[in-house]
């Protein structure tokens, strides 16, 4: 994990993991490296059984200043057809161990898109959401007029692709794209925290409760809801289901085999 050019890679507590993108004089701009190396080091993470919780983060500046406006500038159809550009990105989507993303400062097109991509999103309040492609000519192309718009309606979806505007973290939080807001300099150890208590329950556990409120976005109520039923009751099969509730009954704290 030591050969990213783009990102750093670290442990950080007992079952957690920290991704930072690292691309600072580019304010972390998301071109086709840093997409490969972001979406192979998740997917590895994802894969190992000692990770609970992975935390996606960029600089206090910037989160990610959108996709390299650079790289696609001479891009023309057919380029963008052949390579199905931007469409590795939907595998962070596609994980099962649940993701924070940590955004201070821009998080801009491709940038917010990221964001979105992740479970829970923390911001500082310093933290500056849009999707500002129009401006640029170009539309969102990481799945941001989808998730933007089931995160905070159409009328803000709207407002932000059509008009370009940014939002800043107090009208992101109400209107409910972020979950919380922390101050600038507590948004790292806030998100950490955040990973640690994640990662800190039974990881299969966890994935269910993460594929249930995902599908909340994929399907219809009655069909949501049977899902969630079916999940709960494979719950049922686990250890973790037994150890929690007679770690409850016994007063005690769970020790979760994340089996
Ligand atoms: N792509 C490529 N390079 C970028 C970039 C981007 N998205 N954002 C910033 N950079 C580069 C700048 O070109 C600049 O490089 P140089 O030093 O070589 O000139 C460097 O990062 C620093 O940026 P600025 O000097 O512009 O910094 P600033 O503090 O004055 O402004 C900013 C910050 C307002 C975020 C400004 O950089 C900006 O507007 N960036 C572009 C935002 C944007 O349009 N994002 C959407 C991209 S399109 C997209 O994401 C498509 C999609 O849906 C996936």
């Amino acid at each position: 994990a030591t050969d990213y050019r783009t990102i750093t890679v670290e442990r950080t507590g007992d079952r957690t993991a920290l991704l930072t993108l690292n691309r600072p004089k580019a304010l972390n701009a998301l071109n086709l490296q840093v997409m490969d190396e972001v979406v192979s080091a998740t997917e590895a993470l994802d894969r190992d059984p000692d990770i609970g919780c992975i935390v996606l983060t960029g600089s206090t500046k910037a989160f990610a200043a959108g996709a390299d406006i650079k790289e696609m500038q001479p891009q023309g159809y057919m380029d963008m057809y052949l390579t199905d550009w931007f469409t590795a990105w939907d595998r962070l989507g596609n994980l099962r161990t649940p993701t924070v993303a940590a955004v201070s400062g821009y998080a801009l097109g491709g940038g917010c898109e990221l964001a979105m991509l992740c479970d829970i999103l923390l911001a500082s309040d310093t933290a500056v959401f849009g999707q500002p492609e129009i401006k640029l000519g170009v539309i969102p192309g990481i799945g941001g007029s989808q998730r933007l718009t089931r995160a905070v309606g159409k009328a803000k979806a709207m407002d932000l692709c059509l008009t370009g505007r940014t939002m800043d973290a107090v009208e992101a939080e109400r209107a409910g794209l972020v979950s919380r807001v922390v101050a600038v300099d507590d948004l790292l150890p806030e998100a950490l925290a955040v990973a640690e208590t994640v990662a800190g329950m039974s990881k299969p556990v966890a994935m269910m409760a993460k594929e249930a409120v995902n599908r909340a976005f994929e399907t219809t109520l009655a069909e949501g809801v049977r899902f969630e039923r079916r999940l709960f009751h494979a719950v049922f099969a686990t250890a973790d289901q037994k150890e929690g509730m007679s770690a409850f009954a016994d007063k005690r704290a769970p020790d979760f085999t994340h089996r």
